[in-house]
């Protein structure tokens, strides 16, 4: 009998070997993504299962097709551990991804060519909060708003307010990749009150700190929606939720199945459900707040080295380096040189970013995935101090070397859960 590994090593060793590969770049480099994390073995092994071969379209007791015990079971398990985790009263598990996800919310409640804010996508929003290059972007009318360069690269609140009052949007959207601070959820719904806007919250990134209690939840603020990609900071498999209020429950559902998805991934709905399950425990608290104390540790040796951070640092997991102002080096170049030393980042733009979006001036970094491995702050202050001598000479071979043996003898001691070393 051969295992479900060595079988395909033998069938298949083309692809066998491009796992292998993934699995050893994963294990000898360290991957500081904030989209990134090193998801749990229970939920590789949930992913991997049975629940992979079953069709189960509609939701827990409304399918189309016959079978459905199990898949009921799991789909409600999902619900239920998402509604206390976010302590609200709806929740669909189904959306494939964050982008399908956000399509969902916009379908369910906006017609073409309505009004929508959102963050523009250099100072911190999302390709699905309306760029003008995505389906969204061109079905609904969006207006931007801005980090404000004064007041320390914080949201511009009048400027918002303002541009709500003139436009008088349907739906104010706050949510981000790559801002990297706590989200102000209070201002954002005192505006759209004002206005009569929704308020969507996608907190893609930041779901597994709001699920671990160590940041805001929207709906405390009186939030109507919140989305969040469940592989992030919540450790689960790549996939989608919607979280919202009760009278919002049907046109949610409706939206994500018939109006845009077929049949569920019902592997991906299990291995969510096991993710939320593990959320729930106390050390996901403890998880979540080590991820805060490191990005903050990180954060610091790159200041000390003189990194130039967007907001002067970070408030969540995150922080986006101006290459250009700290160290005289465009973002491509900067991730091509940490990818040198074993270190994984992505080039970004910083806001108003005058170079091009596959050159930009800047790099993002996280710690959600470097805390999932068991670092702590003196990691990351290695691992700042390490990424400041590399990007202060980037065509240095030596030191490069020098500098990726290091990394790879820290990951060497922090295995990575669920790779294989
Ligand atoms: C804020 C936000 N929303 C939505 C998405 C889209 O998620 P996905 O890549 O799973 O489609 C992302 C992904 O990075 C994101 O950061």
């Amino acid at each position: 009998m051969h295992s479900p590994r060595e079988l395909l090593q033998r069938n298949d060793p083309e692809l066998f070997a491009a796992l292998v590969g993934e699995e050893e770049r994963q294990a000898t480099g360290i991957e500081l993504i904030p989209s990134e994390n090193y998801t749990y073995p229970e939920v590789l092994a949930t992913l991997g299962s049975v629940f992979t071969n079953k069709y189960a379209e509609g939701y827990p007791g409304r399918r189309y097709y016959g079978g459905q015990t199990y898949t009921d079971a799991i789909e409600r398990i999902a619900r239920t551990r998402a509604r206390r985790l976010f302590r609200c009263e709806h929740a669909n598990v189904q959306p494939l991804s964050g982008a399908p996800m956000n399509a969902a919310v916009y379908l369910a409640l906006l017609e073409p060519g309505d009004t929508v804010m959102g963050m523009d996508l250099s100072h911190g929003g999302h390709l699905t909060h309306g760029a003008p290059v995505s389906h969204m972007g061109k079905l609904f009318r969006w207006i931007r708003y801005k980090t404000d360069p004064e007041a320390e690269g914080r949201i511009d609140f009048d400027a918002l307010r303002s541009s709500a009052l003139a436009h008088r949007p349907k739906m104010i959207v706050c949510g981000y990749s790559s801002y990297p601070r706590d989200y102000d959820y209070g201002p954002f719904k005192s505006i759209a009150d004002e206005v009569g806007a929704l308020t969507l919250a996608d907190v893609s990134h930041i779901g597994g700190l709001i699920a671990g209690g160590v940041l805001a939840n929207p709906f405390d603020a009186g939030f109507d929606l919140v989305t969040t990609t469940t592989h992030k900071s919540l450790r689960g498999p790549r996939g989608g939720m919607i979280l919202c209020r009760k009278e919002f429950r049907k046109a949610i559902d409706k939206s994500v199945f018939p109006g845009l998805q077929g049949g569920p991934h019902m592997n991906q709905v299990a291995a969510t459900a096991v993710a939320l399950g593990k959320a729930l425990q106390p050390a996901f608290g403890d998880y979540c707040r080590q991820v805060l104390a490191n990005a903050l540790a990180l954060a610091r040796a790159l200041l000390d080295g003189g990194a130039d951070l967007v907001t002067g640092g970070t408030a969540n997991h995150m922080m986006v380096v101006d290459c250009v102002r700290s160290f005289g080096l465009n973002g491509r170049v900067a991730e091509e040189t940490l990818d040198a030393i074993a270190i994984t980042c992505n080039k970004q733009v910083v806001p108003d970013d005058p170079n091009p979006p596959l050159r930009p001036s800047g790099i993002r970094l996280g710690t959600p995935a470097a805390t999932t491995r068991g670092m702590l702050e003196p990691e990351m202050k290695a691992l700042g101090t390490c990424m400041v001598e590399a990007l202060r000479s980037p065509g240095d071979e030596e030191s490069l070397g020098r500098l990726k043996a290091r990394v790879q003898d820290l990951c060497a001691s922090f295995p990575a859960p669920g790779v294989p070393g």
